[in-house]
């Protein structure tokens, strides 16, 4: 296995985005590790200088490039955004520059992980599916999977709190999401301090790339809010096909702007995996608070590992490299101080048992 080329010790992070609700805890918590190395980008110019960075378009790649050729010494690029395709990452890869990709779209990571062989070449790591989910789901789906030694059904749940002023992308994002159909019946699941909870599936890239990293055949992610009516009246509103509408832009954009203005719940979010193999059952939850702030966290912890520069070429989901299996840990212990980590194991249908891990 090639080691990563940059160690990254004098060089630059740029984080694009950077000013974003993922990406200011990204700048900011950086900031600290290296201080005066890190750069928010953006498109918007005055907020990106007001921030002390640059103005960048990734989804403009002749402009992407000519801000790459202008800093010079970027080592880490940590992508905050959901650029339309895999060319932003290409760009990066073929400079031999580390990537860190928020990103929660299937197809477009599904185009960067084909990208494995350049980034080999050039010596360069990609990490994909960091953030909360994907990426916590994906590194507690790799956990339960181990403790029933080897999944072959996950569940993932995942509930968000409406509470939260969730950036414009996120919103975005979800709304996509809302225009597809379902492709599994709604599941109850336990989570950690809210209860029983009815959850619907949702296009969440982790179950499609947990097949592939773990070689679990049957994987299934779920979402509900902390509102239970708010949960009830949008996923009825997604059976009866009203939000198809979002596949058009006008009302994808509609929809975002409501969106973005419900308020009802707290900022509180909580994931849960349980992996079955036979009758052997394991299920991780973990809950914090700000899933913004948490996804950008596990987004400046992964960076910093490359910035290490120890970290295998080549691209990686976050649950395919073990040593950063201790980021759970690290947020637990990070001052994120509402968040847990708990593990339920049993073998059968009996009642499970119950071990408070951090
Ligand atoms: N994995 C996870 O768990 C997880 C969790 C939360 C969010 N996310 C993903 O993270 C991304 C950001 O979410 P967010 O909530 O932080 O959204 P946000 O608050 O809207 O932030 C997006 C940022 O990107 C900038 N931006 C947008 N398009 C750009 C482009 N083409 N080139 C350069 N900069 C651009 C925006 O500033 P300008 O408009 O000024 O350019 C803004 O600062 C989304 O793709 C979302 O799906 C993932």
């Amino acid at each position: 296995m090639t080691t990563a080329k940059i160690g990254g010790s004098t060089g630059r992070i740029l984080v694009v985005g950077g000013y974003g609700s993922v990406g200011a805890t990204v700048t900011s918590t950086l900031d600290t590790w290296f201080p005066g190395r890190v750069i928010p980008g953006g498109r918007d110019e005055a907020r990106a200088r007001q921030s002390g960075g640059v103005r960048v378009d990734v989804s403009d790649t002749d402009d992407f490039r000519e801000v790459l050729d202008g800093l010079g010494d970027v080592a880490v690029i940590v992508l905050c955004v959901e650029p339309p395709d895999a060319g932003a990452a290409r760009i990066c890869l073929e400079r031999g520059i580390h990537l860190v990709d928020v990103g929660a779209t299937r197809r477009r990571l599904d185009a960067v992980a084909e990208l494995n062989d350049l980034a080999v070449d050039a010596g360069a790591t990609a990490l994909l599916s960091v953030g909360v989910a994907p990426g916590l789901t994906n590194l507690l789906a790799r956990r339960a999977h181990d403790a029933v030694d080897g999944a072959r059904s996950l569940r993932l749940t995942v509930l968000l709190g409406s509470g939260e002023r969730h950036g414009v992308d996120a919103v975005r994002w979800t709304v996509e999401g809302l225009a597809e159909p379902a492709t599994a019946p709604p599941e109850r699941a336990a989570l950690p301090g809210f209860g029983t909870r009815t959850a619907h599936q949702f296009p969440f890239s982790d179950q499609h790339t947990l097949p592939h990293t773990l070689g679990v055949p049957d994987v299934t992610t779920r979402l509900c809010l902390d509102s239970r009516p708010l949960t009830g009246m949008l996923f009825a509103l997604r059976r009866a096909g009203l939000l198809r509408v979002a596949r058009r832009p006008g009302a994808r954009r509609m929809l975002t702007g409501l969106f973005r203005r419900i308020h009802t719940g707290g900022d509180a979010f909580a994931v849960r995996a349980d992996a079955r193999n036979g009758d052997r059952h394991a299920a991780y939850g973990l809950s914090g608070r700000a899933q913004s702030r948490v996804s950008g966290l596990v987004a400046a912890y992964v960076a910093r590992e490359l910035m290490g520069g120890t970290l295998p070429a080549g691209v990686h989901h976050i649950e395919q490299l073990p040593v950063l299996d201790g980021l759970l840990e690290w947020l637990g212990s990070h001052g994120v101080a509402t968040l847990r980590l708990d593990r339920r194991a049993d073998s059968g249908s009996g009642a499970h048992g119950h071990r408070k891990e951090t």
